[in-house]
């Protein structure tokens, strides 16, 4: 049962509940109606501390999809925090008035620190370089859907892999399926940290390797992870400026990969995917985005508990 719980990591659901969220989004893209008052008089508050246009309109959607209505703030200058306002007296008091937060907080750990002080459940939408778990049931959603199962891929995970929440997240997941492989594509300054390499590839015996150069390897995946470089992490522009054009991939790149492979991105995109490649039938970050709103109405819908509701009416 999810009813009650926060989703704080992508490992706080057990492989079965999981399942249980696709299934319903599935049903949900199938049956729309069916759900469309399913969660009246209920209210989601979205609290985002950082910009985000992916992730806080498709929870708003989701939610008015869904029925119920939505409260929150996208700037923090036009809440109390402006004022001094620590995070648990701002999450203690929207629980007065909301019965689930979305929250994106640019400081790791933010979110589990919520859900602490929380009487609702919190979704941890994005707490710093740290996890976006709500991005990888969207990823996940997204594989499921298009490539038929989670286990036996080669996975490429490329550009900023050190600063890139999506990406951690991301691996936490396809790790707990069987047989998979991951390459991971960075610049050195931009690797993937030792916490992720150690704790969950190395401990559970999966197999990885490191490279700097995409085109070198791209025949061998059946997904490509693209990532933007995170302009907002880094401590100085020089840096930035000199990595953020590291990987970019064009149609000469494609040519090289399988015909299946897919192409993923949690978006926003800068400039390391050209334009060119959208219309590439391989290119399914677009699809992945309208997946993302899909699988938060499934997952606001188990949080709440309503979908157990109606399943009993
Ligand atoms: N993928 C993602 O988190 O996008 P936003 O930053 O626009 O929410």
């Amino acid at each position: 049962m999810l009813k009650g719980k926060s989703l704080i990591d992508p490992m706080d659901f057990t492989l079965e509940e999981l399942e249980l969220v696709f299934e319903l989004s599935n049903d949900i893209i199938e049956n729309p109606k069916k759900y469309s008052t399913i969660c009246n008089g209920k209210l989601l508050a979205t609290l985002f501390y950082e910009p985000s246009t992916r992730t806080r309109l498709s929870f708003e959607a989701a939610m008015l999809r869904l029925g119920g209505e939505v409260l929150g703030f996208s700037d923090v200058n036009s809440s109390s925090v402006s004022k001094g306002e620590s995070l648990a007296d701002t999450i203690r008091t929207v629980g007065c008035y909301a019965d689930i937060i979305a929250m994106r907080h640019p400081k790791e750990g933010a979110a589990k620190v919520a859900s602490t002080h929380s009487s609702i459940p919190v979704i941890n939408a994005g707490d710093g370089g740290h996890q976006h778990p709500t991005q990888t049931l969207t990823d996940l959603l997204t594989i499921k859907n298009i490539k038929g199962n989670f286990s036996n891929h080669t996975i490429g995970l490329c550009g900023d892999l050190k600063f890139g929440r999506t990406v951690h997240s991301l691996v936490k997941a396809l790790s707990r399926y069987e047989n998979n492989r991951f390459i991971l594509i960075s610049p050195e300054e931009l690797k993937i940290p030792d916490y992720i390499k150690q704790e969950i590839l190395e401990k559970n015996n999966i197999e990885f390797i490191e490279v700097d150069r995409l085109e070198k390897i791209i025949d061998e995946l059946d997904i490509l992870y693209m990532t933007r470089v995170q302009k907002e992490r880094f401590f100085n522009e020089e840096d930035y400026v000199r990595l953020k054009g590291s990987y970019i991939l064009n149609e000469e790149k494609m040519r090289k990969a399988k015909q299946d492979m897919i192409i993923l991105h949690p978006l926003p995109r800068v400039n390391e995917i050209s334009n060119e490649i959208d219309k590439d039938p391989r290119a399914c970050y677009f699809k992945q985005a309208r997946f993302g709103m899909f699988v938060r109405m499934a997952l606001i819908c188990k949080l709440l508990g309503v979908w157990v509701d109606v399943e009993y009416r």
